[in-house]
This record gives structure tokens, sequence and C-alpha cells, in this order.
């Protein structure tokens, strides 16, 4: 434990070494900081802990408690004996409750023996150490070297039921980031039930802001949505059992209203969790935001008895005093290098092809490996076999559950065909989908109460299937067992873990009926517990996750696979939307991204081969369609493509910096831009949807270079184009966007990718 009491000077002078949690112990406040962002809470007069700045970094001083404004009001209920004025609902609180004069939504809501809900958690201790402590069996953001970041626990403690309750803050010392979580602690006898636990709970004094989603559905997911805050609540949330969902991501901004992408302030909150979640913002009549987010306490409870705990996930916040492209590099930096895990994190990802879309159900090993054979041609490097190769897999009714290779279909099993592919200079990866069962397969019939249900109800469907039992540990067992033994028989390199339906009757057949409110959580460990246990026995395997395409999106999940499907809408012109707004805070090396065929399987639109391309490389780039079926001349062309996505994939998805510069929601256009550390490098992408007639003209404004370094330009596919130009030129006065070669490209959905090398002046 370090504190530091700086009762001696009020101001303490800001060094590159200072501690990022500084304990004013005269005035009870704690402020973590660090050159970009200040949080500082206080202990109040009632014990409980008050909010009293979150933003741009402040100097450290003992006293910031001119923050905390009392007056007396009319209908305030006071919590603190008389003459006192303090009261809760005019309070900046970090973990507010109802039932003691605050009238808004609490944070937390315990139920007691004697029925009541009324909890009074007031200060006890603190620790501030070094680094940051593992959250797990859940996912969650980590450190490498303890001096990345500092870790302070306040632990609270309500004396008639015997509890304590931790709140969690990490301050990393290079990122405008603090985290938080909430843990329970359940020391006295009696038992009580947790009916909402949040992670994290901000109040803000003001309501100038803008709320920024990421909404949607199945090929549509992640669409940007922004809205002013007005008095009352507005919230996206999830509650779809199995997954974070395709409807709300678990990402919520609020942003000033003048806020742009390069421009003002913006406070983001990221929800590491892949199940049921509620971000929250309520405004009260005083104008002031409370922000919330955690599990969503609908068909929520925990029972703790004496000696149980419970942990809540974890809230990643960011700030950002330069727009919402800040924000995003910061969410893109932390989670590749601090929340994606294992081999794959720092590498550049194997260029693959995908049967799903070329075959569907409907293939055999011959031609699978006609398949692969033309992919390999191509320069693709990793095949991946899609649903339909286990079981009595031959249509989307029957066969989940049985993860054991369909030897009508592949003679040789999943061996024999991996080890051909490999034979072929390929590597192989593999579909599945284990958290699921139809009720046509032989895993159903020998254990038809592994399914979640409610006792004695309708079981309803989705895609013909149902939900395992995760909660249960034997099940999850079992599934493992399975598919660790075609893995260790096989020659797997990757594998796609696809989830495709939401939950119903949450209920497991086994619990206690106190502990049914506990189901989908529950839920949620297995699958954890699932990609724990895969993940340490395969480590090399480069773990895809996938729902529906992207209905699991979200930081969870990429703690245990480092890249996920991100839609299974392969439009390049979708694809432009979907990935902007799955840029706000993913990776691009996050973002699976294919080539499909024309006309699109989900949209029938033709897009030219090059700008499906185009799109694609911001992603982990591949194919999913039938290479033999192309003519001679898109042979040629998927060939440059790859050999273009392997010269550049190390800058796109490792190195670079993604900068958004014109949104598919507001118009016609697209453009983004990767640029590298060193701003040597840059690749920049312009896309039209219409073409126009007569039109006026364009330019695309740059980001991210050097203003005095010499770059030269050069338009993919159009060397004579070739041409030389400063980066303050390229910045503020653009690439004059070339309108003949559009027009040469096609027209409508055509696209330019610019490519920018710093030369010698
Ligand atoms: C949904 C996925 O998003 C698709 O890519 C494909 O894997 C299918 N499931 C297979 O059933």
């Amino acid at each position: 434990t370090r504190v530091r009491s700086s009762a001696a000077s009020d101001v303490y002078k800001r060094q590159e070494d200072a501690m990022p949690v500084i304990f004013h112990e005269e005035t009870k406040q704690f402020h973590l900081f660090n050159r970009e962002v200040s949080y500082i809470i206080r202990i109040m007069e009632n014990g409980q802990m008050e909010n009293l700045y979150y933003g741009k970094a402040l100097r450290d001083r003992e006293d910031f408690s001119r923050f905390h404004e009392e007056l007396e009001r009319s209908q305030m209920s006071v919590c603190v004996p008389e003459p006192g004025l303090l009261s809760m609902h005019y309070t900046r609180q970090e973990y507010p409750v109802y039932g003691t004069g605050d009238y808004k939504t609490p944070a937390l809501c315990i139920r007691q023996e004697d029925g009541s809900r009324i909890t009074d958690f007031v200060y006890k201790s603190y620790e501030i150490r070094k680094g940051k402590p593992s959250l797990a069996p859940l996912p969650a953001t980590y450190t490498e070297d303890e001096e990345e970041a500092d870790t302070l626990e306040i632990t609270l403690h309500d004396e008639r039921i015997d509890t304590d309750l931790v709140l969690s803050y990490t301050i990393y010392r290079d990122y405008p980031v603090i985290t938080r979580n909430t843990r329970f602690l359940q020391k006295g006898p009696q038992t009580i039930v947790l009916e909402k636990a949040m992670s994290a709970c901000v109040e803000f004094l003001d309501m100038k802001f803008e709320m920024v989603q990421l909404s949607g559905a199945w090929a549509r997911e992640r669409y940007v949505k922004t809205r002013p805050l007005e008095m009352g609540i507005q919230s996206v949330y999830g509650l779809d059992g199995t997954c974070s969902g395709a409807e709300h991501n678990p990402f919520m901004a609020l942003k000033r209203p003048e806020a742009g992408e390069d421009n003002g302030e913006v406070y983001g909150f990221s929800f590491v969790y892949s199940g049921n979640f509620l971000i929250q913002t309520e405004v009260s009549t005083f104008d002031m935001t409370r922000v919330m987010v955690g599990i969503h306490p609908e068909s929520f409870s925990w029972t703790l008895r004496e000696g149980e705990s419970f942990q809540t996930p974890e809230t990643v916040m960011v700030y950002s005093d330069q727009g919402l492209n800040k924000m995003s590099q910061v969410y893109h930096r932390l989670y590749r290098k601090r929340l994606m895990r294992g081999v794959w994190r720092d590498q550049a990802r194997p260029i693959l092809l995908n049967n799903w879309e070329a075959t569907y159900f409907d293939f055999n090993e011959e031609k699978i490996l006609k398949i692969a054979r033309k992919a390999k041609e191509a320069g693709v490097e990793l095949f991946v076999l899609d649903d339909g190769w286990f079981g009595a897999r031959n249509d989307d009714y029957r066969g989940l559950g049985d993860w054991y290779a369909n030897l009508e279909k592949l003679p040789e099993g999943i061996s024999g065909l991996s080890r051909k592919i490999e034979d072929m200079g390929l590597k192989f990866g593999l579909w599945v989908e284990l958290e699921m069962v139809n009720k046509d397969s032989d895993l159903y019939r020998q254990h038809p109460d592994w399914l979640i249900g409610a006792p004695g109800r309708f079981e309803s469907h989705a895609r013909h299937q149902h939900v395992l039992d995760f909660s249960r540990k034997e099940v999850v067992d079992h599934i493992y067992e399975m598919i660790a033994k075609i893995i260790r028989e096989s020659s797997i390199s990757y594998i796609k873990w696809d989830m495709n339906r939401y939950m119903t009757e949450p209920c497991s057949l086994t619990a206690e009926p106190a502990r049914q409110g506990e189901t989908m959580h529950r839920y949620m460990l297995g699958v954890y517990d699932l990609y724990t246990r895969l993940t340490t026995e395969f480590p090399e395997i480069l773990f895809e996750s996938c729902a529906s395409g992207g209905a699991r999106f979200d930081p969870g999940m990429l703690y245990f696979a480092p890249q996920t499907w991100t839609s299974d809408d392969t439009d390049a012109n979708e694809r432009t939307k979907i990935q902007y707004g799955t840029s706000y805070i993913y990776p691009i090396v996050s973002m699976g991204s294919h080539v499909s065929a024309v006309p699109n399987h989900q949209v029938f639109r033709k897009t030219p081969i090059e700008t499906r391309a185009n799109i694609a490389y911001f992603g982990t780039f591949g194919y999913e369609l039938d290479l033999n079926l192309l003519s001679d001349q898109e042979m040629e062309e998927v060939k440059r493509q790859v050999a273009f996505m392997k010269k550049y994939r190390e800058l796109i998805q490792i190195d670079g910096d993604f900068y958004r510069i014109q949104s598919p929601f507001e118009g016609n256009e697209t453009a983004w831009q990767v640029v590298s550390q060193d701003k040597k490098e840059s690749i920049a992408m312009f896309y039209q949807k219409m073409n126009k007639v007569n039109a006026s003209w364009l330019r695309l404004k740059l980001k991210g270079l050097k203003e005095d370094a010499l770059y030269q330009v050069s338009l993919e596919g159009a060397p004579q184009k070739d041409y030389k130009a400063y980066g303050d030129e390229l910045m503020y006065a653009g690439i004059p966007v070339d309108r003949t070669e559009l027009n040469r490209r096609g027209g409508d959905f055509a696209s330019l990718l610019y490519v920018l090398k710093e030369i010698e002046k």
C-alpha cells in the first residue's frame, strides 16, 4: 500500500514519475490522474463516496471539496443529522442506492432477510497497489508490467448485513483510461440477494452531451446513432442471454455537442462482457447526468451466503479531449495490446478463404479440396471449413452437438482433410458452434435434460436449435472433451466459434430455485470457462468469435478470441457502414472481413471486385467464395489483392493508427485511413456509393501525417498518376479525388486506394 498525503503542501507539483493515485488524508479525497485525465472522489460525511470531478487532467491539490455544494431545497431528503444538508439526490455518487433520499435509478439493490432493500455502505479502508489484479474467470484488461497502471480499491461496509463492497479503479499511466469494477463479499451469517449490481456509476454535473451508440440488427450491426441527452432515462442494453447482441453494442460515448471526430470532449464507456448488459444515462431535472454500466438487472439476481462473493465485470472508461477519433484510437491500442492475449495478439493475420458462401452445406471432400487448391494458387494462407462437416449436418435442422466428422462427406474425417490441406501448403481452420444442440442429434438423444429451459414450459426454438446449459460444469466438460479430441487428432490452426441464437426460458434445470436468477451470468461464465480451457490447451490456435455474424462483437470476446466475424453482410457497400461503426471502439485487426461473390448473397448487389477488397483490407481480410468460378482476369486481380495485403497488413492491422475521415452515415462518400506510428507510411481509402454526372470537385483531406514530410502518393492501379506532396498539403488542402478514375472503375460503388510513403526531400 502506498500512501501519499500531501498535507504539507497544497499544490503538488506534477512530475513525470508522479504516482497516479493519491490519497489526501485530511480532506479524505482520492485523486487518480495521469498526463491526460483526472478522476477525483471523496468520502462524504455519511461515509459514502462522492465524485468531485472527471475530465481533463488537473494539477493535484489537497482539497477539491469546493466541488461539493449544498443548498437547502424544497422536498429535499437529508441523510445526516440536523443541521446537516447532505442530500443524496443532489450529490454525484460513486455507487448510489435507492431509498435514502435519492430518487433516481440506483447502481445497487440488495434484498435482505427481513425483506428490506435499504443499505448503507460506508467507507472502511482503501488500498493502492501497482498493476492491475486479474478478474479471472471474467475477461478484463491487464498490465504486463506493474508500472503500467495503479489500482485503487476502496472497501465500503454495511454493518447491519455485515457485507463488504469493494469499488475498484485502475488508472493506466500512458492512456487516458480508467477501468472500474465492483466486488461483494458477504461476511455475516445472513443470506442476501443482489438484485442489481452495476460495475460503475459516473455522474456529471451537467447534461450538455450527445449520446453516441452502436445499434442495429443482423446484417446491419453497429450503425452509429447520435442523440442529444434529455431529462429522464435513455439507455442501450442487451437481453439476449447468450451474447451482447446485434441490437446494441455494450458501448456508449457521451460527447459534447460541439465535439467531432478530431475535436472536443468525449467520454467513452465500454463493457467487457458478452452477456446481458445495461448502459444507461439518467438526466435529473437538475441537469445532472448519471451514467451506469453493468449486468442488466432484468432476470438477474445473485444469492450470497456467508463467505460467498460476487465480482462484476469490468467497465473501461476513456476520456478524450480530441474528439471521437482519439477515443477510438485509445480503445484500439488498449484492446489490441492489453485486452487481447496470446501468440496472435501482436501478429498480422493469415489471409483465409472460408467456404460458407461458396458451398453452404453442400460439399464433399473433393469439392473442398478443389476450392482450397485454387485458394492456394491465389496466395491464400488458411482454408476454413465452415458449418456442415459434422454429424448429420446437411441442413440447419440437425447435427449440432455431434462434434465428429460426417464420413459421408469427409471419408477421412477432419484429421484426414486437415492433413491434405496442409500438404497443399495451407493452414486448416474449422467452424464450431459448441454452445448449441439440435433436437435431431445424438447429443440431445443422450442428454435431453441438458438444454436451458424452464420446468414444464415450452422450449422456444431459433434456427431449429436450442441452447445447452453451460451454467452446468458437466455440460461444459463433455463438450470440451468432444472438441478437444478432434483438435488433438487433426491439424487445426484456426477455429471459428459461432453462436447462432438468443436465449429463451432462461432457467437451469438443476439450479436451486433461489439461484435461477444466476443462470444467464453462469452461462456466460461457462462460455468463458470453455474458451479458457481451449486457449490454454491450444495456445497456437487463432480463434475468431462469431454469432450470426456480429452479434457477439464485444471486448469480453476479444480477450479470448483476437478477431470477430463482423457481420454476415459481406456486401462492400453495407460493410462501409458496419466497419465504420465498429471502428468506434474495436481495433481494425479484430474485424473479420471477406471478399465475397456477386451478386452479393445478402443484398444481391454487384460491386467491383476491387472495391470489395478495398473495404475488406481494413480488417482481417479473406475470401468467402469459390475462386474456381472467377474469370482469369478476376483471378489475376485476386492474386494482386493477396499480394497487396501481405505487403501492407502489418501497417493496417498492427502498427497503424486508424482515422475516420468521411462517414457513410452522412452521405454518398466514405473515407478512412491508417497511418504508421512513425508517420512514414499511410493508406487512405475513398469510396462512393452512387456515381454522379457533371459533379462538383471533391478533396480527400488526410489526417495524422507529418506536416513537413514529403510523401510519394500512389493511386493503386494507376501508377502513371503518382505524385509528391508535403503532409500539410495532403492534410489541409487534400487529395483531389480523381473522378476519371472513379468512372473508369465502374462509377457506382467505385473506390480508390492511395498509398503514401515518406521520401527524401
Ligand atoms: C453464421 C455465421 O455468421 C456464418 O458466417 C456461418 O458460419 C453460419 N453461421 C453457418 O451456420
